[in-house]
């Protein structure tokens, strides 16, 4: 089990974590961020960390 954060004044919208890993990040109507189960099982953790190195403003945070 992991932990998925994302800083919410760093993220801008640009929307590649959503696009590249739609299992674990959603948009908001606004195009930013969302993760609606922070909580994220092993199964999903590869995708969540595909989201992170993704995110070119560092938003997102996977905590093992
Ligand atoms: Fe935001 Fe980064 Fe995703 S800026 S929309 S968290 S790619």
């Amino acid at each position: 089990m992991a932990r998925v954060r994302v800083d919410e004044e760093l993220c801008t919208g640009h929307g590649r974590c959503y696009a590249l890993a739609p299992t674990v990040y959603d948009a908001d109507d606004t195009g930013h961020c969302l993760v609606p189960k922070p909580e994220v099982p092993d199964a999903l953790l590869e995708q969540a960390k595909l989201g992170e190195s993704s995110c070119p403003e560092g938003a997102i945070t996977v905590e093992e």
